[in-house]
């Protein structure tokens, strides 16, 4: 489903974030990318996402190469995304029903099944009784579930979520953790970067891959049956 042939990334001002990265993700993996502060986790998320493109090599997501361009691919593949991202901050001001519908609108589907879908994935992340709270007033931890539900309630094929435990406690950083594995049973895709390495440990049937310097330099698939 997700194919890199020696992917690289410059950015325009010459750093080489991702070198000559080779990497198969299948429908339904789940992914951990772990690796030191500007290894290139969040780079490489940003290229599965389309939001930088390959200056060498290639990227191939559901069959579709990923090239710059506003093509109607290039849409349609943003469609089976779901990202969690710092970039796409919820809207303040507005409750966690209306900011999970926000990321739904374009679905199609009529505003009551919206709604109705975007209640069920805030349920999903254990927020019904948060569902009219305007997101400034939520912790951090339910502010990450508004996002998880966001992200979610759109039923994409990859889920990417970047740093999804930053600043949560072990608890609620597994909980987050387990929330998004849920999915992987849903044969969706899930990556997730994260700095807690002592927390995946735990985690089973996953896949580890571990970034340096641009680079991949371990890679663990764990299968279990
Ligand atoms: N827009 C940009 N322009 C130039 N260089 C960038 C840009 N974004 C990131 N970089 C550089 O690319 C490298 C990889 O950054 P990236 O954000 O992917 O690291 P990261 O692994 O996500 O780090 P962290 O754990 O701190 O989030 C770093 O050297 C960073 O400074
Ligand atoms: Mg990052």
């Amino acid at each position: 489903m997700i194919t890199a042939n020696k992917l690289s990334l410059r950015y325009p001002d010459g750093t080489l974030a991702l070198r000559d990265i080779d990497l198969h993700i299948d429908k339904g993996e789940m992914v951990f990318i772990t690796g030191p502060s500007g290894s290139g986790k969040t780079s490489l998320l940003k290229l599965l996402l389309g939001m930088e493109f390959p200056t060498e090599g290639s990227l191939t997501i559901m069959g579709k190469p990923m090239v710059k361009g506003h093509n109607k691919d290039m849409r349609n593949l943003r469609r089976n995304i779901g990202p969690v991202f710092q970039e796409f901050k919820l809207i303040e001001g507005r409750s966690s029903l209306e900011n999970v519908m926000t990321g739904m609108r374009f679905l199609g589907s009529n505003p009551k099944k919206i709604k109705e879908e975007a209640y069920k994935a805030l349920v999903k992340v254990g927020l019904e009784d948060k569902i009219k709270s305007k997101v400034e007033n939520l912790s951090w931890g339910q502010q990450q579930r508004v996002a998880i539900a966001r992200a979610v309630a759109r039923k994409p094929s990859i889920i990417l979520a970047d740093e999804p435990t930053g600043n949560l406690d072990k608890d609620n950083a597994l909980h987050i953790l387990s929330l998004l594995k849920e999915f992987k049973n849903n044969n969706t895709t899930v990556i997730i970067t994260t700095h807690a390495t002592h927390l995946i440990e735990d985690v089973q049937g996953v896949t580890h891959l571990h970034m340096d310097n641009g680079s991949i330099t371990v890679e663990r698939k764990e299968i279990v049956g």
